[in-house]
């Protein structure tokens, strides 16, 4: 049987819960990270973006370079799809750095070049769903935005002791029920770090720091003795493997490539054009083996074998209908994005006299 929300906010008021974590952050939390500086809501929007799917460490270099390409949200919406996909590369899932082109586009159409602060406004904007909109609205704005991520959720999931899978539509409501219940009408920037430094750093997925916890003594995972069964760990479902044939076709100049298209696995970015098996097997006496690489994307494993032309034998057509292949030169390679996987194919069978430099 479903659980109301009372039984779980009689736990704690939220006025409690709000202070005990506000305090917290003003004492041990992180309160030098580099969005964090001057609150600018650009800023904000550029690393909430990042942070999707990608942890802090990783963020702040990429963050600082962007903000020194893409001082403003105007430069960012002005700036070309290539050199937006260049400066993201390496930190994946890149329909985040299209979403933040666009998103940009979209503000400075309908928003001046402002970034709205109504979570409803946010909404509308590319790349921002509830967990970004509530993050912007708290962050930037230092107003109530309500936000679950995966550190909340985990916190939650033990202070309310809540079992089973979180992922159900029931368990998702309650938690946005219960963050909202939790969400104070003031202090809301600190408040809002205040729980994602929680889960990172005390809270944490395995051997969580409960002894350093200024909300243990309410702690329903604590007073049950569960916290190590909560939250319900995901049965991961085993990721299928795939096989891609890329082409190597390079001369003294450059490297034949194609952009790829603005869906599938790696949108717009620049890769060794793709050849499909089919090809490959019925010209099979034309190409030979270059070599071999690897990348897992977070829905399957993909095993890479690249081919190349064998001497003196005609070039088979491999061109796709919607593809754009250009012969890339080398100097031009740091100015476009390219798939990480293929940036470290590229620099380790670059021809030898460009492999020093
Ligand atoms: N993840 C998302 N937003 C964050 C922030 N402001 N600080 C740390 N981690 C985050």
């Amino acid at each position: 049987m479903q659980q109301s929300l009372e039984t779980f906010t009689a736990v704690l008021s939220a006025e409690q819960f709000a202070d005990t974590v506000i305090q917290w952050q003003k004492q041990h939390g992180r309160n030098d990270l580099p969005w964090q500086t001057d609150a600018d809501p650009y800023h904000v929007l550029v690393s909430e973006l990042m942070l999707q799917q990608t942890q802090v460490s990783t963020v702040i270099p990429y963050f600082q370079r962007w903000l020194s390409r893409f001082p403003t949200v105007q430069q960012l919406a002005a700036a070309s799809t290539d050199e937006v996909m260049a400066l993201w590369q390496g930190l994946g899932y890149y329909s985040r750095a299209r979403n933040l082109h666009r998103a940009a586009q979209q503000i400075c159409r309908d928003y001046h070049g402002n970034i709205p602060s109504e979570a409803n406004e946010l909404r509308e904007i590319a790349g921002i769903g509830a967990y970004t909109a509530g993050a912007i609205r708290a962050f930037a704005y230092d107003r109530d935005g309500v936000i679950v991520d995966g550190n909340v959720k985990r916190l939650f999931s033990r202070f309310f002791a809540i079992a089973g899978d979180l992922s159900t539509s029931a368990q998702q409501r309650l938690l946005w029920q219960l963050a909202e219940h939790y969400t104070p009408s003031s202090n809301n920037r600190r408040y809002a770090q205040g729980l994602l430094d929680l889960g990172a750093t005390i809270c944490t997925p395995r051997q969580p720091q409960c002894y350093n916890c200024p909300l243990k003594p309410n702690c329903q995972a604590v007073k049950y003795d569960r916290v190590d069964e909560l939250p319900q760990r995901k049965t991961k479902a085993a990721i299928p493997t795939r096989h891609g044939i890329f082409l190597w076709q390079v001369d003294q100049h450059g490297v034949l490539l194609e952009q790829r298209p603005t869906t599938g696995i790696w949108p717009s970015l620049w890769c060794l054009p793709e050849l499909t098996a089919d090809s490959v097997s019925h010209a099979e006496a034309s190409f030979s083996q270059h070599g071999t690489f690897k990348h897992t994307f977070s829905h399957y494993k993909l095993i890479a074998q690249v081919v190349t032309h064998k001497p003196n034998q005609p070039h088979v057509a491999h061109a796709s209908a919607t593809a754009i292949q250009r012969q890339v030169q080398w100097h031009e390679l740091s100015n476009i994005g390219l798939p990480a996987p293929i940036a470290k194919y590229l620099r380790q069978h670059l021809p030898s006299p460009l492999s020093n430099t």
